[in-house]
């Protein structure tokens, strides 16, 4: 079988919490689509801002970066929103936003920072990083660049 890029693996991730918060605002009842989505999203912002966006960095890709980390502390602040449970009205509009900051800045990394992935972060750390997709948990009391005080 054929090993899937982690480009690959990234994009899948993406449209994995896209559809999370799809299934919220499709039935906003049901809290555990987005609590799960929330989870996946501050996973996700980790695995990028420690071990891909260095390495970009380091290979040229200084401006592309600094945006997404921009972007980053803003969909984290309302992720923080989220989490403190708003009623049902309030948790719809943040996610109406949050899907459009996602759609975004989706786009530019899969456009402009993942083709380059395979070139700065070599195998075995490509799998390494894998393999963290599958299983792996954000550390206790992580917070994105951007969102520290
Ligand atoms: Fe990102
Ligand atoms: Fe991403």
């Amino acid at each position: 079988m054929e090993i899937e890029s982690l480009a690959a693996a990234l994009e899948r991730e993406h449209q994995e919490i896209d559809a999370g918060i799809e299934a919220f605002t499709a039935e906003p009842g049901v809290r555990e689509p987005l609590a799960r989505a929330v989870r996946a999203l501050r996973r996700h912002i980790y695995l990028e801002e420690e071990f891909l966006f260095p390495a970009l960095h380091a290979a040229g890709l200084m401006a592309p970066v600094l945006v997404m980390l921009r972007e980053h502390g803003e969909m984290w602040a309302t992720l923080d929103v989220l989490d403190g449970e708003p009623d049902a009205d309030a948790a719809l509009t943040l996610c109406r936003r949050l899907a459009v900051q996602l759609l975004h800045h989706n786009l530019k990394e899969e456009k402009i920072l993942y083709p380059e992935l395979d070139r700065v972060v070599p195998e075995p750390q490509g799998e390494r990083l894998r393999g963290f997709l599958d299983s792996g948990e954000t550390p206790a009391g992580w917070v994105c660049l951007r969102a520290r005080k």
